[in-house]
């Protein structure tokens, strides 16, 4: 692995690798402070970020390494027209690995052709986003202490969730997984993720219209944000954005140990009543995204931990 495009560009095996990795790393701090002496990550992001590009500085800054980069295309010399290609050709001759944010679907793609660096995709457009991935299936592991034999009930914008899109794709490797997509119909998952991954590969899955009637059968329940930013039509949004929120009532026929996630930012759908509730995961989630990153951060650069 060169770089990190897709998810699936990441092959089962190493993904164990990061997630042992990963806890290693949370857990024996002081092996890894020094590990990226004198190594820059440039975060280029031409989206707005508030955990992915924080944790990946914090995760660089966490090995000792430095970071230098932009969190907007407006500060970046995209607004002089610039294109993508000669940006990342140009940043490559200062950051020893990059991370990019582009809401162009393919934009780290056809970044990582032109340069010999460690390209990160940190989201692209509605198509994908292979760090948040690897922290939510960090959650999921250390939660639930497996990958498989899970019921996973995704619930939101399926169709431009990103994050929904990634972690599909991911999940869809490990044995007696279960998909429940949750959504109305305006923002069902697309067809070719249905066709691709569900049907290609003969995997259970089942729609449906509300989270009561799954609600006692699911073992992960991954809310999502309703993307605004994508949507075309304002009235469209403001019509479907309070469709499903979580609360307190709703988990009443929940499992005991059901693992409520969301990728964050969260606007409503999951009340704040339900943040003590000891199934509510998301804010852990978060924190395991720094681990995975410094994780994925020492394995593209090819830095191993400090034994001494
Ligand atoms: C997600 C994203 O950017 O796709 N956020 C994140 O990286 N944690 C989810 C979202 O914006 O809704």
């Amino acid at each position: 692995m060169k770089h990190l495009i897709d998810p699936m560009d990441l092959t089962v095996e190493e993904i164990d690798h990061l997630l042992v990795l990963a806890d290693d790393i949370m857990l024996h701090k002081e092996k890894y402070q020094e590990v990226c002496r004198h190594k820059k990550l440039a975060t280029l992001f031409f989206e707005p970020s508030t955990r992915t590009r924080l944790s990946f500085e914090a995760a660089m800054m966490e090995l000792g390494g430095n970071v230098l980069g932009f969190s907007s295309a407006g500060s970046s010399s995209a607004t002089k027209g610039e294109s993508v290609s000669d940006t990342v050709r140009v940043v490559s001759g200062y950051a020893d690995i990059i991370a990019m944010r582009h809401p162009k679907e393919g934009a780290p793609f056809v970044a990582a052709q032109k340069v010999d660096v460690p390209i990160i995709n940190a989201g692209d457009g509605g198509h994908n986003h292979p760090t948040q991935t690897l922290t939510d299936l960090m959650t999921i592991h250390r939660e639930k202490g497996r990958l498989s034999d899970i019921t996973i009930g995704m619930c939101g914008d399926l169709k431009f969730g990103r994050t929904v899109h990634s972690l599909i794709k991911a999940m869809s490797r490990y044995e007696n997984v279960r998909f429940v997509m949750i959504s109305p119909i305006e923002l069902r998952l697309p067809e070719y993720i249905i066709k691709d991954v569900f049907e290609k590969k003969n995997i259970a899955y089942k729609e449906v219209r509300t989270m009561e009637e799954v609600m006692p059968e699911l073992d992960i329940l991954y809310m999502t944000r309703v993307q605004k930013e994508r949507f075309f039509n304002e009235a469209d949004y403001v019509r479907l954005k309070d469709s499903f929120i979580l609360d307190e009532k709703k988990l009443k026929t929940a499992k005991k140990d059901l693992c409520i996630m969301h990728p964050l930012p969260r606007v409503n759908e999951i009340s704040t009543k339900v943040d003590d509730d000891p199934r509510a995961c998301y804010f852990k989630q978060a924190m395991y995204g720094k681990y995975v990153r410094m994780a994925l951060i020492m394995t593209l650069l090819g830095v191993s931990a400090n034994e001494n």
